[in-house]
């Protein structure tokens, strides 16, 4: 095993030293970047405790600010930190960069990257993101859906209540991720599961394996290390848990189907699995689906859905009770806006001037999605430079986010930046702020997505004064993010509430 190792080890550096002549004898000139070893390239310079978007921005600083290369094992990869650049990645060259970088994890979990989020660039990418943006996800599916984000809200009300009734601080990371799992579960499945625990973990597992830069991608040709570093085992196990679940729900599905109910929605209604399976039994789509493509589909809306939206409620109210201004003034506004109604109503939500600037500056703080994720089929010239086939283009959103030269005092958190600034969250025709990405592989699921933040914030703030638990103080607070595709929080966060009704409601 030990020679045969080191003879994988010698044939990849003799094959790295050919790359190296070969690329000079060419005369292209690839984006700086830091001195790469041999064999490895840039990787060492990945390990370590901070997150990958934070060593990009350091690295950016010292090797490249605005587009720099880097050599990831045997994957080149360019890492982009301004506004400027990322606009040529996504808007002029966006048809060269439209693809996904092939990850061998969402090839063994996502069935051969079924879903859409890695699905490559191509025709069965396009019909799936329609299927997804006109029947799934479409502005009056997510209005169908506020009765789900309605009870949703008044269960974790209760629940809120009941713990600040009894003294308890409330755990908020657990309160929300609770509140959304059950509303996606309810919108895709029609009902709560009793595997929905192991679903989201092994969902969030997916998550990580795929933004991780491990061995398997940065090392593709060398297959027995994905064997030896145990990478393979553990997307297979995941893999064998998630499709026996995702299995059972399509099974149950088509059982009511098959006994004429019109879908296993709630009161009989369609959900989205429902949804699916019509549409591959009817034949009217131009490229047949499977039922594991179903699953990949949904695996994709649980990933795209829970950690984004969590991360983002959960930042909210956050620096909002770090800034007691900010809380003040939210809260005022909601309860304002609502005090003559009878319920909290989705379609006031839009008047909510002050949330939506509240929800706009944590998402550039904590943008969910840091890192935008793109690849090239052939070989493009971006800024002077050449970017090699099968270059991964990571996009630093959190970078831009927080650049000095797009943003006054970056680190603070002042929601009233974006008064005056014509920004939305999707019109991000300046590249400066692209919470929810841009281009052709933008986020489909912007309403959904808003909707299942703004809904609970409104009712947190309407009911319930929130304080820090004796003994912590804004300094203190601890909001430590964890890597992953979307960005999740990782500790508990404890806050006190009382309750503080205007009128009832
Ligand atoms: C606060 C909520 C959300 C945020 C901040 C968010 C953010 C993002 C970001 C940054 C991307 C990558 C875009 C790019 O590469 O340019 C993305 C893609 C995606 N999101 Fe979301 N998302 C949210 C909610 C949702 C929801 C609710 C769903 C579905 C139920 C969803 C499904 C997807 C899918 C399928 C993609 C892949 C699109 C493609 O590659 O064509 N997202 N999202």
């Amino acid at each position: 095993m030990v020679n045969l190792i080191s003879f994988c080890l010698f044939l990849s550096f003799i094959s790295f030293v050919l790359r190296q002549w070969m690329k000079r004898k060419s005369g292209r000139k690839l984006p700086p970047g830091p001195r790469k070893l041999p064999l490895i390239g840039d990787m060492h310079r990945l390990v370590g405790a901070k997150l990958p978007h934070v060593t990009f921005r350091d690295l950016s600083k010292q090797y490249g600010k605005d587009l720099m290369h880097l050599q990831l094992g045997e994957v080149p990869a360019v890492v982009v930190s301004s506004a400027e650049v990322a606009k040529l990645f996504l808007k002029t060259h966006d048809l060269d960069f439209a693809t996904r970088p092939r990850v061998l994890a969402c090839d063994e979990v996502m069935y051969d990257s079924s879903d859409i989020l890695f699905s490559p660039y191509g025709e069965y990418w396009r019909q799936m993101r329609k299927v997804c943006i006109t029947e799934l996800l479409s502005a009056r599916t997510v209005r169908s859906f506020s009765y789900i984000r309605e009870d949703e809200s008044h269960r974790l009300l209760d629940r809120v209540r009941s713990s600040s009734g009894a003294g308890r601080p409330i755990n908020i990371v657990d309160e929300v991720t609770t509140f959304m799992t059950s509303i996606i579960c309810r919108a895709a499945f029609g009902k709560t599961l009793n595997r929905t625990e192991e679903l989201v973990k092994f969902v969030n597992e997916i998550l990580i394996m795929v933004s991780s830069f491990s061995v398997a991608d940065t090392f593709p040709s060398w297959k027995i290390l994905h064997f030896l570093t145990g990478e393979k085992s553990r997307m297979v196990k995941v893999r064998r848990e998630t499709d026996e679940i995702m299995g059972d729900i399509i099974k149950e599905h088509r059982n009511n189907l098959s006994s004429g109910k019109t879908g296993s929605g709630e009161s009989g209604s369609e959900d989205i699995v429902d949804v699916l399976i019509k549409l591959m039994d009817s034949n009217s789509l131009p490229m047949s689906i499977t039922d594991d493509n179903i699953k990949a589909i949904i695996l994709d809306m649980f990933g795209g859905a829970v950690d984004t939206s969590t991360t983002t409620t959960v930042c909210a109210m956050v620096e909002m009770v770090k800034n007691p201004r900010v809380l003040a003034k939210a809260q005022a506004e909601v309860r304002e806006v609502f005090k003559v109604k009878e319920r909290l109503e989705e379609s006031d939500v839009e008047k909510l001037a002050y949330l939506n600037l509240v929800i706009k500056e944590t998402m550039r703080l904590h943008p969910p999605g840091p890192v935008l994720y793109r690849e090239n089929n052939k070989e493009s010239v971006v800024c002077g430079y050449t970017i090699p086939p099968k270059t991964r283009v990571l996009i630093n959103a959190w970078a831009i986010n927080r650049d000095p030269e797009y943003w006054e005092d970056p680190e603070s958190f002042k929601p009233e930046r974006f008064e005056d600034d014509p920004m939305d969250f999707t019109r991000s025709s300046q590249f400066k702020y692209m919470p929810f990405g841009s281009g052709r592989r933008m986020c489909p699921g912007i309403t959904f997505g808003l909707a299942n933040v703004y809904t609970p914030l409104a009712h947190l703030l309407y009911h319930f004064d929130w304080e820090l638990p004796h003994g912590t103080t804004p300094h203190t607070l601890k909001l430590t993010e964890l890597p992953g595709l979307a960005m999740s929080v990782k500790d508990d966060i404890f806050f006190i509430a009382a309750a503080s009704p205007p009128t009832a409601v």
